[in-house]
């Protein structure tokens, strides 16, 4: 047991083992949670007993494994709430469904559900299930609501399954798992911290991405508005990267005609107003990246009723300044994102536009593009981008909006690294 680096030493680990096949796999974590110097503690579910026995864990923590909430022994020994504090991190492994559902929405009625709801720790779940069950929307709500609790996800991986199917459910490997138990241990607010761009995606992984895409529509009456010619496509191009990267990703969407990005959380919202509403309800993030065409202006006082033509001069309206998304977030005083990224899509003077909207926003980088006539880039597929940020320029060359958004999101998790290390 002496050969790994002893990373983990004198790290309290308390396991929750789940009832499903990955079972097995959490006897060889723990092997190799032992290795880097942690102290184990193991939580045996009644389903979780159904795959691997009480005998193999123990033998492997080298401590008495607890199953039940009542048990008088281990009561005697240390209560479940002190097994719930006494330890430095939580780690559910494999996290079924059900104990997902049940952790998401605070039942405590078996041990392992009392101690996620009574601890003050962090935790760690490595979710493993059939890929309906994992895509399932309940899962998808508790997984969600865990993650705004607080939680912290390692996987699923995407693969074959015991079951036969395949795709995203298998339980991380345990070295992936020790992996993100090291980075948890060691951030304070969120995982990991590798630094160099190969490592992106585990950088990435649970960080929560805020992003702002699409045009927004402006009321005049019931029936018309104002509107730009965003087409949503790099926004939504750069949510789904995000979420590829492993990212909790919330895509707020101004109207727009293409699908969803697969596997982030949708906020569909018409105004400026209802825009800035939605990121104000999905802060706090990690990043925030504003690609929205959010519109400069709302007309005054639109009514209830339909504008008729007829009296000869046409309406006349008043045109009122609307909340500017981007600069409010940069200015946040508590909970500000680590990183605030906006667009600059200008006609004229590019760069220094560019560098006057990041003074004047205060966010950490603007991706500028032109889009003067002829461009396509407003509603079209490419994009010809230059990152400007406080360090100087960086020019891509002409890319779709999928390779900008894959690059962008690379640089984002750069960026965070040197931001928060
Ligand atoms: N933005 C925002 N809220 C607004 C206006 C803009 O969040 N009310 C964000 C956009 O999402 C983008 C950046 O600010 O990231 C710049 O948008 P742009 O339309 O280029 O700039 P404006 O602020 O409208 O400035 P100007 O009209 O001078 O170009």
């Amino acid at each position: 047991m002496a050969q790994a680096e002893q990373s983990l030493k004198g790290r309290k680990i308390l396991l929750i083992v789940g009832g499903g096949i990955a079972a097995y796999k959490s006897l060889d974590l723990v092997r190799r949670l032992r290795e880097r110097g942690a102290h184990v503690r193991a939580v045996l579910t009644a389903a979780g007993r159904q795959f691997i026995t009480p005998l193999s864990l123990a033998s492997l923590t080298g401590n008495p494994v607890h199953e039940d909430l009542f048990s008088l022994t281990d009561e005697t020994e240390m209560g479940h709430i002190e097994l719930s504090r006494s330890a430095d991190l939580i780690v559910v492994a494999p996290a079924t469904a059900d104990l997902m559902a049940k952790a998401a929405n605070g039942l405590a009625n078996d041990l392992a559900s009392t101690l996620l709801l009574a601890t003050d720790k962090k935790i760690l779940l490595a979710p493993a299930m059939n890929v309906r069950m994992w895509h399932h929307p309940a899962t998808t709500r508790n997984a969600a609501r865990l993650r705004a609790d607080g939680a912290l996800f390692i996987g699923p991986a995407d693969g074959e399954m015991a079951c036969g199917e395949f795709g995203a459910g298998r339980m991380s490997e345990p070295l992936e798992i020790v992996d993100a138990v090291t980075q948890a241990l060691q951030s304070e607010t969120w995982i990991p911290l590798p630094a160099t761009a190969a490592q992106n995606g585990s950088v990435l992984r649970g960080r929560r991405v805020v992003i702002t895409s699409g045009p927004t529509h402006e009321p005049i009456d019931p029936v018309r508005y104002i509107a730009n010619r965003s087409s949503g496509r790099q926004g939504h191009a750069i949510a789904q990267a995000a979420a590829r990267a492993g990212a909790h990703v919330t895509l707020i969407s101004g109207p727009v005609s293409i699908p969803d990005p697969v596997g982030v959380e949708m906020r569909k919202v018409e105004t400026a107003q209802d825009m800035l509403a939605a990121v104000e309800a999905a802060m706090p993030a990690d990043i925030f990246i504003a690609a929205a065409a959010v519109a400069d202006w709302r007309v005054e006082g639109v009514g209830a009723s339909k504008l008729k033509k007829g009296s000869g001069a046409g309406p006349s309206f008043k045109l009122i300044e609307n909340p500017d998304i981007l600069a409010h977030v940069s200015s946040l005083s508590a909970g500000r994102p680590a990183l605030v990224v906006g667009f600059a899509a200008e006609t004229d003077h590019l760069l220094d536009n560019a560098r006057a909207k990041l003074a004047r926003k205060g966010c950490d980088l603007i991706v500028a593009n032109d889009v003067s006539t002829g461009t396509d880039v407003m509603g079209g597929t490419s994009n010809t981008v230059h990152l400007v940020s406080q360090d100087g320029v960086e020019s891509w060359p002409l890319l779709d909006k999928d390779e900008v958004a894959r690059r962008l999101v690379s640089k984002c998790a750069e960026l965070l690294v040197e931001k928060t290390s």
